[in-house]
């Protein structure tokens, strides 16, 4: 069963889930990565050559492919967008909720011409599509961590919180 990381841009997935992959000893798997290995394409040129439903298309293929394998995955922020891919990653237990002071990211991503969804955006703009997309993570959420100071605690709490549920 993957670890599956999901939550907003910019909050830090790849980071975390690199790390926790190296804690766990398992492969570590980024879905957006896969899709720009898959399509030949960088995401923007995906987005602009083939519109953001094509994305959709291929994230959700390589979300069931990948989703039953023995990895850590992190997923992209807009994985929460197609209805299908809530009940694919529910029926999965280890999705860990991975969130960050909306303010922060929106300064880490708003000049990130390699993401189309916030490039340039206004602050209002993106805390209209964080707040949209809330729900949805918490729906299918496991645990829900803040990364709010570095990478190696929010790692330690994530595998912290894992341990205790064991426990119960
Ligand atoms: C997107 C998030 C991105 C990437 C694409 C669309 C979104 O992933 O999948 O640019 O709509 O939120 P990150 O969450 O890794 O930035």
């Amino acid at each position: 069963m993957a670890v599956v990381l999901i939550g907003f841009m910019g909050v830090g997935k790849s980071t975390i889930g690199q790390q926790l992959a190296k804690v766990y000893n398992k492969p570590f798997v980024d879905l957006d990565s896969a899709i720009v290995k898959h399509v030949g394409l960088a995401i923007p040129d995906i987005f602009k050559q083939k519109g953001e439903s094509y994305f959709r298309a291929i994230e959700s293929e390589l979300l069931v492919k990948f989703i039953d394998q023995d990895i850590v995955l992190a997923t992209g922020g807009g994985i929460v967008e197609n209805p299908n891919n809530l009940g694919i990653i529910k029926k999965n237990k280890l999705n860990i909720w991975v969130d960050t002071n909306i303010n922060t990211v929106y300064n880490r991503i708003v000049g990130d011409s390699n993401r189309p969804n916030a490039n340039q955006k206004s602050l209002d703009e993106i805390k209209k599509l964080y707040n949209n997309r809330i729900s949805r993570y918490n729906e299918i959420a496991y645990i829900k961590v803040g990364n709010d100071s570095d990478v190696d605690s929010c790692v330690q709490k994530i595998h912290n919180q894992i341990i205790a549920d064991d426990e119960n």
